[in-house]
């Protein structure tokens, strides 16, 4: 049985030691990477990289808990998956990868419980669910009600980090689900950071040239099982539905319902979704956004998604991740990803070659890519204060950008800034 929701992942989470509460208030803007910085810096329980899981009880400004570095090391990414280790994911894929054409009877019926099984995953649609508790139209949608981030100290804004955004192909109609980061612009308006090659841009492209003077239905899910969550990420053909991939890492389908606005549909069991509409004549400017390489994704020019409607449950937890220098939270999400998808990417891209697991210890945490100084089981936990004290501080002392400010030098030619030295 997958979780039931986010909810129930923290539960477990905290059952394992993996999650603290933060019980100090503590700023979205700024403050709270340098917290999770920290945190992830520590040793996690059992001494594993990537720190724990922490919930934010009072941000700054919100009336909503704040649930960050969830997925942050390979130990909370099993968890997530509900395996001991990531391998058997990928030997279950690998599974359904290798059913041959069947040559006779007995090998027809053989296959029929896999295919039984797979059809099973098939997302189902109900009439309602929790994150309809609140419904909030027009001028009552304020996203500011949510503790939204700004991580660094040249993003350009607050941005949404986590989010699920839901289209369809405007020909095919076929759902594509995906993770892309969203700026706030305002009360109700925020960008929409597709990028090129991404499926959500192209259902963009495809209405464009329809009819461009159009618009698109748009929504967002924030928070919802672990399964259904990664499912923004997941490397798979274009054909697939995301939400039955899910499905099948949760063995169980994913529960989706319509929304109040538009005619797409949303997990039912998410904490927060945002619908809308994006035109298809409107862009306007995006970034800087400090990015997953430690350098400042430069502005640029992307369409605009206008909130009509927000519901929620009546207590949401607000999921969000900080994107940054390596080793953040995606960076285990990556490997994991990477671990228990390389089957079927092998599919679809033929020049990857697998390699072998690395031993214990050796991953994820490869020289070149990561500011190593941890090390497995070398350091200490802490309490709140250490994790939290200072924090402010730390951008207060000088406006010119905190510590990542050394880190927010411009680089050679001007054209990228680093997160931190
Ligand atoms: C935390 C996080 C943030 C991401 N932000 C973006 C983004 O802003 N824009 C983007 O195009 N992809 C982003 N990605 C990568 C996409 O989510 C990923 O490529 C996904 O598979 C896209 O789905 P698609 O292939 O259906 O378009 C992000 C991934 C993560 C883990």
């Amino acid at each position: 049985m997958g979780y039931a929701d986010l909810r129930e992942f923290v539960r477990r989470l905290e059952k394992e030691g993996e999650l603290r509460r933060v019980k100090a208030e503590v700023d979205p803007v700024l403050e709270v990477t340098e917290v999770v910085q920290r945190a992830q810096a520590m040793a996690g329980p059992n001494g594993s990289p990537g720190g724990m899981a922490l919930l934010f009880e009072k941000p700054k400004g919100s009336r909503y808990p704040l649930l960050i570095n969830a997925f942050g090391s390979v130990r909370r990414m099993e968890l997530a998956f509900e395996v001991e280790e990531l391998d058997e994911v990928a030997a279950r894929i690998r599974g359904f990868l290798d059913m041959q054409t069947p040559q006779g009877l007995f090998d027809k019926l053989k296959m029929l419980p896999k295919l039984a099984e797979l059809g099973s995953f098939m997302p189902k649609n109900v009439k309602d669910g929790p994150c309809k508790e609140v419904v909030h139209q027009g001028n009552d949608v304020n996203l500011f009600d949510f503790p939204i981030l700004k991580c660094w100290p040249q993003d350009g804004g607050r941005f949404i980090t986590f989010p699920l955004v839901f289209t369809r192909n405007p020909e095919t109609g076929k759902r594509n689900v995906g993770m892309y980061r969203m700026q706030i612009y305002d009360e109700r308006t925020t960008g929409m950071h597709w990028q090129t090659q991404k499926h959500g841009a192209e259902h963009f492209r495809r209405a464009r040239a329809k009819n461009p003077e159009g618009r698109i239905p748009v929504s967002v899910a924030i928070g919802a099982d672990p399964a259904t969550t990664l499912g923004g990420i997941l490397p798979i053909p274009p054909d697939l539905d995301e939400m039955m991939f899910s499905g099948f890492l949760r063995r169980e389908p994913v529960e989706l319902v319509k929304c109040e606005t538009n005619d797409l549909e949303v997990p039912a069991n998410a904490e927060i979704v945002l619908e809308g509409y994006v035109n298809l004549n409107e862009m306007r400017t995006e970034g800087p956004f400090g990015d997953h390489t430690g350098f400042y994704s430069l502005e640029g020019e992307y369409p605009v998604f206008h909130v009509e409607c927000v519901t929620h449950r009546k207590d949401p937890i607000y999921l969000a991740t900080v994107v940054g220098r390596p080793p953040q939270e995606d960076f285990y999400m990556g490997y994991a990803i990477e671990r228990v998808f390389l089957p079927l990417m092998k599919l679809t891209h033929a020049e990857i070659v697998d390699v072998s697991m690395p031993a214990e210890g050796d991953c994820p945490q490869p020289d070149d890519c990561v500011d190593s100084k941890i090390v497995s089981g070398t350091r200490a936990k802490s309490d709140e204060r250490d994790l939290v004290a200072g924090a402010s501080d730390v951008y207060e002392s000088d406006p010119g950008g905190g510590p990542r400010r050394e880190c927010a030098r411009l680089s050679r030619g001007g054209v990228e800034g680093t997160l931190r030295d």
